[in-house]
This record gives structure tokens, sequence and C-alpha cells, in this order.
């Protein structure tokens, strides 16, 4: 039986309105989650330069720019005088910002100061720090209070209250850190708090120099997971694109020479490349690559800045000889006056980069050291290489070094491999390329700015839980031999426990002689002449009373009792460290029992000793300290072979190890940590001071925002449009609040807080901003109850189409019911047909699903004979989705004509009775029932065209011819549906 209402609806214009604003909507809707998780930041900081990059779960490796969008950022900090007098704190500015106050403010412009780390003040006269001086003559240096004698620098620009202690170098340092962290922040997402961080250190840094960039970073909030030479981080980063011969296949390694030479110091690093089979997880054998650190050389002044030297002191003796100077001022007299100086330190470090590529170059300078003077000053390469020559021959020394500590010779290196701003010089290539015998072995294909950062970065990546990347074994050494002391006897006794090739991280145990209670001590052994540098000193709490109670629990007695400790070189920071100590004897074993016997099978026993297992890549050293005593004491020191030997031997004794740990308090030693009160005066100080720079910007904020709402005001007033929404009698209001807001903000604000910029903004957008709503309403409003109304009429489309299926569905149904028996089945169609809205009964839900048809059926034969046939078969729509759609179009239509009615009594100064906000959410609400509907007849579709090839006996009997007719009808349906649908995606 054909439905002819059906095909004369417009179907397919009716949908494409259904559907299009549905899929406006969900645009809209689509929420963006970022993605949280722990991040690590690799750093290199530099004499003259700070890198960072990030590691983020789901970001690869990406550098952090700096708030100039620059990939490295000049390490210079600068505080800049502010406008209201005795301000507790400067406006700090960073890095090239920085750097352009430093002729401005020589006394308050702070670079390079890694220089400085870990040196002592000494009045300023000693080497490195005198050095630094005499390039910044205008800072105010001066010797860390607290009497930890470190170097300090003293600002005037902070106000009375701050002003009395000089920050340390770490603390200023501290803070161009935390503005790396902050731009870290920033690029790790909103609300992000980077904290961990793998930092690159020179291979000469002593354990001074570590602690004082470890402070450095933790006053910066930063956790460091390690510190990796620059050299190894090189080599890291030369390792994640490349695999190395293996040696367990019995190949020979690679060796490579990283050649850094940066703007403080030039440093050489021997590192062997090679690749290993090493068991994995069951039976399976896997490929690591190692790096390891096999031996460095350094210069430690030998740098960028060096070179610039040659070229400032030029410049000064062209300067002192210039016709308006000359025998007037002495070039030490100009050498003492900061701003010359800065000045031309900036320019002879240009000049320097600009003679990489050019033969000559020059600057010019007016008013340079005294108002009158104009200076010119031009410099050819070759003039500059002469000046350098001296320097150049310095360049063979690290390379030689290095060589010397691995082992090596230059035969045995397959590369070098370039690192470092200075490289770029060409007397430097040129003087390495004469070292090596060709150019065949510089390998500058590397990124010789970033390679060592993103080195960094990956070590950091390899540390973390979070993150899985090729496995790489990579350890650094030593670089200074570490040596043991502790008083045995009454004499000072001394042990060299580390070499300066040594690796970092494997223990080594070290068994003494001492039973009683004493406290040893480790030195860096630095420089030629042998100084050494206390590091560490590490005592013993309770070995005494544990020797004690091996004699009396166990009847040890003092020959065979064994002191004994571990010892490594730490792989956080490559410095000394006693991991655990311990007392054992060997005793008889009582007669063997069962749990005797089950810790034997274990390998837990009294063979322990035996099983102990060797350190894959390098035995755990073993060093008996005071070889001349006794032999008994030496086999005691050796209590696992003694039990072997007995085993093996006639006796039928078993013995046993007793152990008992030693506690151990240790002390770092050298220059003195601040206390506990001191870091809490320094971290608060540090605070106070982000806080007055983020008051400024928040203040600055504040203030640009109030001068611009009011520009914005002025145009509004003249705004017609404008004029009809405000309230009556407050445009005027409006305009002498803008004219008084204005003259404050010109002549009163500059001692003014954040918060009076704040309440003025406040004050005019009270006024304007009810205003402008109401404005932009009555913009919107027509627009939005046009798309209402339009939506109202399809609805009206819909249900018509909706009736027309439910109707002939029912007929259909009870012309079936007609053919097969009689019935009530009449009126009980009559009950459910007509209006749709009233009939909210639950029961019809069922109905259109087939899987329920026997539960429907029970609902439906309340009126019905228990055996007749189930009620209507539904082919798409049910009358409850009749009802839902009916409910919506009655309250919508109704809620639009009566808004509207109300809408006409008000004018343009009135808050509308109907908004936007309001119009869109009747929309949304339509949509989801419209789109309910549309999906059902998708879904339909589908099934319908699936159905065609399944075979149809599922079907009574007398329904199946109908079926069939109906069946081509819903393909017909389906398929204008399915096209429709596709033009409209
Ligand atoms: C793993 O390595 C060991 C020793 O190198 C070798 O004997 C064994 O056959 C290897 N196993 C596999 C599965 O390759
Ligand atoms: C010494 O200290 C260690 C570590 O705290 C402890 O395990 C051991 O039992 C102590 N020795 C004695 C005799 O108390």
């Amino acid at each position: 039986m054909a439905l002819p209402g059906r095909q004369r609806l417009p179907t397919s214009p009716f949908l494409s309105l259904v559907i299009l604003p549905f899929l406006v909507f969900l645009l809209s809707f689509a929420g963006s989650a970022s993605a949280a998780g722990s991040a690590v930041l690799g750093l290199d900081v530099g004499t003259e330069y700070f890198k960072a990059t990030l590691v983020k779960p789901g970001v690869p490796l990406e550098i952090v720019l700096s708030k100039d969008s620059k990939r490295k950022e000049p390490a210079a900090i600068a505080f800049k005088p502010t406008k209201e007098s005795n301000a507790p704190f400067p406006e700090r500015f960073y890095g090239s910002g920085a750097l352009a106050l430093a002729a401005r403010y020589p006394d308050d412009v702070y670079m390079n100061l890694k220089t400085l780390l870990g040196l002592p003040f000494n009045d300023g006269n000693d080497g490195t720090v005198k050095e630094y001086w005499s390039r910044y003559p205008a800072l105010k240096l001066e010797s860390a209070p607290d009497g930890r004698g470190s170097v300090a620098m003293r600002t005037n620009r902070l106000g009375e209250a701050e002003r009395k202690d000089a920050f340390l170098v770490e603390e200023i340092l501290a803070m161009q850190l935390k503005e790396v962290k902050s731009n870290a922040d920033l690029l790790a997402g909103k609300g992000s708090d980077v904290r961990d961080v793998v930092i690159t250190y020179p291979a000469f840094y002593t354990a001074e120099e570590k602690k004082s960039l470890t402070m450095a970073a933790e006053l910066a909030g930063l956790k460091i997971e390690a510190l990796v030479s620059d050299g190894l981080a090189v080599g890291l980063n030369y390792a994640t694109s490349r695999t190395f011969p293996s040696v367990s296949d019995g190949e020979k390694p690679e060796y490579h020479v990283v050649f850094d030479m940066g703007a403080g110091s030039t440093t050489a690093s021997v590192l062997r490349f090679q690749s290993r089979q090493v068991k994995d997880i069951g039976k399976y054998n896997k490929t690591v690559q190692e790096i390891n650190v096999l031996g460095a050389g350094w210069d430690k002044t030998l740098g960028g800045d060096s070179l610039n030297d040659l070229i400032v002191n030029d410049m000064v003796e062209n300067l002192v000889e210039s016709m308006k100077l000359k025998g007037k001022v002495t070039v030490e007299e100009v050498k003492a006056h900061g701003k010359t100086m800065s000045r031309l330190w900036k320019d002879a470090e240009k000049a320097r980069q600009v003679l990489s590529a050019n033969g000559d170059t020059s600057a010019s300078f007016e008013g340079l050291f005294d108002e009158e003077v104009n200076f010119k000053y031009k410099i050819t390469r070759v003039h500059f290489e002469k000046l350098a020559a001296s320097h150049a021959a310095r360049i063979n020394g690290p390379l030689e070094r290095a060589l010397e500590s691995a082992n090596l010779k230059l035969n045995d290196i397959d590369s070098i491999i370039l690192h470092g701003g200075a490289v770029r010089t060409p007397f430097v290539q040129k003087q390495l390329e004469k070292i090596s015998g060709s150019s065949k072995k510089i390998r500058s294909n590397v990124n010789a700015d970033e390679a060592a950062v993103f080195g960094a970065a990956f070590k950091g990546a390899a540390l973390s839980p979070s993150f899985r990347v090729k496995e790489i074994r990579a350890s650094d050494a030593a670089s200074y031999p570490v040596i043991l002391q502790w008083k045995s006897d009454g004499k000072d006794r001394n042990q060299k426990l580390f070499t300066a090739t040594s690796q970092v991280g494997p223990e080594k145990q070290v068994t003494v002689k001492n039973l009683d209670d004493f406290d040893f001590s480790f030195y860096q052994q630095v420089g030629q002449d042998g100084d050494n540098l206390p590091v560490l000193s590490v005592e013993t709490q309770n070995l005494t009373a544990s020797v004690t109670k091996l004699k009396d629990s166990f009847g040890c007695s003092a020959a065979n009792i064994t002191a004994k400790f571990n010892i490594r070189l730490n792989p956080i920071n490559g410095l000394p460290q006693v991991t655990s100590g311990n007392v054992s004897c060997e005793v008889e074993a009582e007669k063997k029992g069962i749990v005797d016997d089950v810790k034997g099978f274990f390998g837990l026993g009294s063979k322990k000793g035996d099983q102990q297992p060797l350190g894959e890549d390098e035995a755990s050293e073993s060093i008996t300290l005071e070889p001349e005593v006794e032999s008994s004491t030496t086999s005691a020191s050796d209590a696992s072979t003694t039990s072997a030997t007995k085993d093996n031997g006639k006796a039928t004794v078993q013995t046993k190890l007793e152990i008992i740990p030693i506690a151990l308090k240790s002390t770092p030693l050298g220059t003195k940590a601040p206390s506990a009160a001191e870091l809490g005066r320094i971290r608060g100080r540090l605070s106070a001071f982000d806080s007055s720079d983020r008051d400024r910007v928040l203040r600055e904020e504040a203030l640009n925002e109030l001068e611009s709402f009011i520009y914005r005001s002025r145009d509004l007033v003249d705004n017609e449009e404008f004029a009809t929404a405000i309230k009556e009698g407050q445009l005027s209001t409006l305009q002498d609040k803008i004219s008084t807001s204005s003259d404050w903000l010109y002549e009163e604000s500059d001692n003014a807080k954040t918060a009076d910029f704040q309440a003025k903004l406040k004050d005019l957008k009270s006024i304007v901003d009810p205003a402008l709503k109401r404005m932009k309403e009555s913009t919107d409003r027509p627009a939005r109850i046009k798309l209402l109304q339009d939506m109202i009429k399809n609805a009206e489309s819909m249900k018509q189409l909706i009736e027309g299926q439910i109707k002939s569905d029912q007929d259909t149904y009870s012309s079936a019911l007609s053919a097969s028996s009689t019935s009530t089945e009449q009126t009980e169609t009559s009950s459910s047909t007509p209006a749709p809205a009233a009939s909210g009964d639950d029961s019809l839900d069922d109905l259109d699903d087939d899987s329920y048809s026997s539960s429907s059926s029970k609902t439906s034969t309340k009126t019905a004979a228990a055996a007749k046939p189930t009620g209507p078969k539904y082919t798409l729509f049910t009358p409850t989705d009749l009802s839902s759609l009916t409910e919506i179009y009655d309250s919508s239509k109704l809620w639009v004509e009566e808004k509207l009615a109300l809408q006409e009594t008000l004018t343009q100064s009135d808050d509308p009775a109907l908004t936007v906000v309001d119009i869109d959410s009747r929309l949304r609400d339509f949509e989801r029932v419209l789109n309910r509907m549309y999906e059902r007849m998708t879904v339909a579709s589908k099934k319908n065209s699936s159905k065609k090839t399944k075979s149809k006996d599922k079907k009574p009997e007398a329904e199946k011819s109908k079926g069939k007719e109906k069946e081509k009808e819903k393909k017909e349906k389906a398929k204008s549906t399915d096209d429709t649908r596709k033009d409209e995606l």
C-alpha cells in the first residue's frame, strides 16, 4: 500500500536544514584537552649563552626559545633603575635586553657569570677573578658573606631595605636560570612547572664548580637529574642517530674527539663508541650502544672571550693614540672606565664574528671615553691572526692532553667533532687541520651550537620513566684523581681510589683495618702540583658498636673482622660517594639445618660470595688498604673464597659470613655552603624580586588596558547606535568620567598601583559594558530569531512526515490483523495514534525494537487476547518520537511568540526580552531531537541495503507481499537520504 503523502514531501531540502546546524554546533562544542606530563629540561649553561631543550611526553626534543624568540639567550642580566624613588627592587632585563643596557648601566649588567662559579674571591687579585673584573671594571665584586669567601656582587639599585647583602654569583645566575625555566614552562604549556633538568658542564669542573652550579640550579627551583660533561653530551647527540661496531662480534670501537671551544674555555674529550650484545628479558639478547669518556684535556682560558680581549686591547691602544686623547690618558685609565670598556667589549665581539667570514671590519664610536672623542677602529683578519698567534699555538694543548690521558694516538682517532661558538674562527680550524694532518678528520657537520644541549635533554629523557629512548649507556670520567685520606695508628694515610680517567658509576669495595669509629675524607687532585681539593668527609657512626656485636654475639676475634665500604663516583654529579659500609666475620656454622639448605639452594647462603654477580661492563674492583699488615687480615678480607677452599678441602666444617651494616654520616667539604638561615634569606629575596617584576608587569598591563579602554569609550560616545543603547542620562556621565580618567592617567598616575588602574577601568566599564551588550544583542537577535523560526517550520514538516508514516504502519497492522482474525486492535490503535503529545506511554518505547517484541506484546495485549499477534510494527518512527518532537515544537513556538510580543514593547536601551544565549540554547535542544531522528533514518537506510541480500523468510507469510513493496520504497527513501548526507558532509 503506497503512501502518497510521503512522496510529495520535499525530502532533501528539508534534511539539509536539519543537518547543517548540527555540524556547526558540533564544532563549537569540541573541547580542547591538553595532556599534562612530566617534562625534562636539558640545559647548556654557557659562558656567553644559555641554551635549553625540552622533552615532554608527546613532544619531541624541542629548543626552548627566549622571550624574543631566539634559540639561545645571551648569559646576561641587567638591573635597570626604576622611576619610583627607593623602590625595593630594580627592573630586571634578560639576554639581549640586558646587553642593550650594558653601555648605560655597566655597573649593573651581569654577564658571563659562569666564569666565576666555584672560585674564591681572594681580594679579586687572583687569575680568573682578576681577569673577569678587568673586563667589567664597573662591577662591584666582593667576598661572599658568612665565611663562604666565594665571589659576590653588590648593586646600589636596590631599595634601602634590600641593599644590605651582596648577591652571591650563584644567586644572580639563579635569576637567569629562573628565566630559562619560565620560558620552558611556557613551551610545555599552561600551568607547567618544569623542574627536572640535566645540565652540561666542562670536563675541568672541580667539585667546587659543580657544587656552585648545583646551588644556582636549586635556587632557581630546578632539580638536577644529572650533570653531563659537554663532550659526552655532544657524543650522546652524535650517537642518537648512529650505531657503532659491535665488540661482541670482535669489532674495533670507534674513537672520536669532541673539540669544544666556547666563549670561556676549550676542552677536548676523547670518546669511545661501540655496541654490545647484552642479555635482555628472558632468553633474548639486545644490542646497546656504549659511550665512554676516555680522557679529556683543556685550556680554561682559551676561548672566544680571550680572543675578544685581544681586539679590545688593540682598540684601547688605538684609542689612547687617537688625536684627541694622545698624551692625555693612559691605557690603564681607559681600562678602568666601565662605560668605555663595556662599549668596546660589545663591538670587539661583533668584529671578531665578522672576521670569521670577512677579511676586515671596522667600528666607530661617538663620545667614547670623552664626549669630544669620536673613535674609528679598523682591523683586518691578518692583523687579528697576528695578535692571536700565541692563542693559535695553545689550540694543540687540550687535544694533546686529552689523547695522552686516554692513552691513544691521533692515528687511533676516527674524527674530531667540532663544537662551540669559537670553532668557527678560521685560524682555529686551520690549526686543527694542521695538527691532524688533513681536513678529512675534522667533522664540522655536527650542530656546533646545539649538539650538547640536545644530548643533555636526551640523557634527561633516558633517566626519566616517562620516556622510552634508544638505549645508550654513557659514562663520564672522573676528570681528576680522587684520593682517600684517613688516619690509622696515628698516621695520615692516603690512597688513590680513582684516576682522572676512572669511569663514573661503578662501585669499588674498599677494605680497611680500622675497627673503631673513625672518619675519612675524599680529595680531588687538581693541578699539576697535586693540589688537593677537599670534597667530602665521612664518619662511621657505629663501627665500634658493630664490631663489639660481632665479637659478643658470634664470637669473632678482631683478626677475623673486616670493615668494608662501597665507594663510587656518584652518577648524578661524578663526585665521590660512599654508598654503604659493613663489618663482617666468618663464623663456624651450627649444624646445617633446613633453613641453610634452602638458602644455599637459592644462592643466598654461605656461598653468597661465589654468586655475587660481576658488573656487566667492569668487574667491581676490590681494594684492600694498608696491604703491609699481617696476612691474617688479608685472608680475612677474602672471606668468600675462604669458605670455598674449606669446602673443597677435606675439612667438614661449614662456615658462614656474619655481616652488620654500618651507619655513615657524610659532610661536604670545601667552600662553606650557606647556612639554612642564609639560604632562607636568599630564597626570600629572590622570590620578592620575582614578585616585584611580576607586579610591574601587571601594573603595566592594567595601565595599558585602562588607556585603550578610554580610547574606545571616546569612540563609542560618538557612535549613534551606542547612544541609543545607553540608559537615559548616562551618556554625559560617561563623557565626564572619560575626561577625568584620562587626566588622571596622564598627569597623576606615576605612583599609582595596579589596583588604582583597575578601579578606574571598572568604573568606566560599569557604564559602557551593559550598553555594549544591548547593542550587540540588538544586532545579533534578528538573525537568531529567523533561525529558530525556520527550525520550527522544519519541525512542522518533519512532524507531518512522521505522522504519515505512523498512520501507514498502523493501517498495515490492522489490515494484517483483520486478515488473520478480528479484534480489539482497532481500539488500541486509535488510542495511541492521536495527539502524540499526550501519549506519554513509556511502553511504546519498546515497540520499535525487534528484539523486544515479546515484551512489547505483553503490554499491548492488555486489551487484546493473549494469543493475538503483537501491536503495530513501526517501520521507522514511533509515537514516542512524534510526541517528543511535538513537545519541543509546541513549546518553542509558544516561547518565541510570547517573547517577541514582549520585545515589541521595549526600546534599545532596555535589556532584551529574549537574549541570543537563550535562543541558542533552544536551537540546540531542537537539534538534539531532530538529529536523533535523522540518525535513525540513516541507520534504517543502511539496514535496508544489507537486508537486500539476506533471506526474507523471517517475516510472517501474510506480510511478505506487502513487505516487498515497502522495502522497495524504503530503499528509495534511504537512497535519497544517503545522497543528501554526502552532499552536506
Ligand atoms: C645471546 O648471547 C649469548 C652470548 O653472547 C649467546 O650465546 C646466545 O646464543 C645469544 N642468544 C640469542 C637468542 O641470540
Ligand atoms: C649500625 O647502623 C646500621 C644502620 O643504621 C644498623 O643496621 C646496624 O644494626 C647498627 N649496628 C649496631 C650494632 O647497632
